[in-house]
């Protein structure tokens, strides 16, 4: 029989139904294997848990635990010397287009084993798991060829197996072009990063398809021929779009039915309305935002009042966003882009599963997976409205500590 346990605390934030956080007071949550079964509040616990093991919280805050929509947290070497450059003048555009950006990147991970890119990746996941996240989304793009988008593939799955943490991958192949394509973006398309979605798709490594639709990096015929492929092969999509300039990456990603638009600082009204009518989720990036002095504001307002639910991500990766704390992100996000509290923490909970296609995590509700977390705070707010400190007490994935 598997085991029950029922966990007690004063504040049990669902994330999901009417109330504010979705809120029960004197709440508790019990679970049978990795599984939620039944929330409600103390004075209600059914009798078929009366006799199971109980662990009382106090008075501490449980949430769903936290999830990382965002990230590329697989990658080799850093990028501190061009931090030193940007802020000497030079701009993230003419970096990349000196050769630098994201290319430098492509250097240190071409060079990298699998086994140097999961070493390397695992102090960041950690950093990531000791505020109570338990699903992370990685992803592809600092190969550009065949061979090292699916060793990033591999060492990104591999994560999994060395931590208590759900790992979900995505194929970023139009992330950039490569040296030996410079100025041949098509035959980058259609000779590298078409066949490398296909070898990887088939070796299972794939669970969503992305792309950077950038003047530095793709234009929109170039990601949509990527997304016909995702639409053949029964992959969801998802985009990088209108980081630094509008050119209607949204809109296209919107039209395939996207998971996901993110970044979208440059996202107009347009842009909006197709995400809203598509169900694309917003994933907003408040660390890219700081670290290249962005100063156009994604469309906050607007996707609030069309209704498009926004997600906070890291975007932990070694140039535009060395970020490895969702609690900063949280924070960011409210002063930066001016979310409220709640919207920040269904933003890494709730509406980040979303954006992934997870149907299981990102809320507490019986039925969905034991991933919580526990906090030592009494109100929820508090989680966004610190900086650079960590009040988790106890994380569970799938129902173990
Ligand atoms: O999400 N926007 C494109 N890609 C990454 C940056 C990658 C890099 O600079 O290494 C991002 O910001
Ligand atoms: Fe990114």
């Amino acid at each position: 029989m598997t085991k029950k346990t029922v966990l007690c605390s004063k504040h049990v934030a669902t994330m999901g139904g009417e109330h504010p956080y979705g809120m029960v007071e004197d709440g508790a949550i019990a679970i049978e294997g990795s599984q939620i079964v039944w929330v409600g509040r103390q004075a209600e616990i059914p009798g078929a848990y009366a006799g199971s093991q109980r662990i009382d919280y106090g008075s501490r805050l449980i949430t769903p635990a936290l999830i990382d929509a965002h990230t590329h947290v697989v990658f080799g070497g850093n990028r501190a010397v061009e931090f030193e450059m940007r802020l000497n003048g030079a701009t993230y555009e003419e970096i990349a287009r000196a050769g630098g950006g994201i290319l430098s990147t492509v250097n240190g991970t071409r060079a990298a084993s699998e086994e140097d890119l999961l070493r390397e990746a695992l102090p960041r996941v950690d950093a990531l798991l000791a505020e109570g996240v338990s699903c992370i989304e990685v992803k592809s793009g600092y190969g550009l060829d065949a061979e090292t988008e699916l060793r990033m593939l591999r060492a990104a799955r591999r994560i999994a197996l060395e931590r208590p943490v759900r790992i979900k991958t995505s194929f970023l192949g139009a992330h950039a072009v490569p040296p030996e394509y410079a100025a041949r973006s098509d035959a980058y398309i259609d000779e590298v990063c078409i066949p490398a979605l296909r070898a990887a798709h088939a070796e299972g490594l794939v669970d969503a398809v992305d792309g950077f639709c950038e003047g530095i990096a793709f234009d929109p015929d170039q990601i949509e021929r990527v997304f016909a492929v995702a639409k053949e092969l029964g992959l969801p999509v998802k985009l990088h779009a209108e980081q630094l300039s509008n050119l209607g990456g949204a809109k296209l990603a919107a039209s395939y039915g996207a998971l996901s638009a993110d970044h979208i600082e440059y996202l107009d009204a347009e842009g909006v309305a197709a995400m809203a009518a598509a169900g694309t989720v917003a994933v907003l990036l408040p660390g890219a935002f700081y670290t290249l002095h962005e100063t156009q504001m994604p469309p906050v307002d607007l996707l609030r009042q069309q209704k498009v639910p926004m997600a906070l991500a890291t975007d932990c990766n070694p140039g535009s966003s060395p970020l490895t704390s969702l609690l900063l992100t949280m924070n960011m996000g409210c002063t930066l882009f001016r979310m409220t509290p709640e919207e920040a923490l269904a933003g890494v909970t709730r509406v980040a599963a979303r954006a992934l296609g997870l149907d299981d995590t990102g809320i507490i509700a019986a039925g969905m997976r034991a991933d919580l977390a526990v906090w030592d705070v009494t109100h929820p707010a508090e989680l966004s409205y610190r900086i650079g400190f960590n009040p988790l007490h106890e994380r569970l994935f799938g129902g173990q500590k």
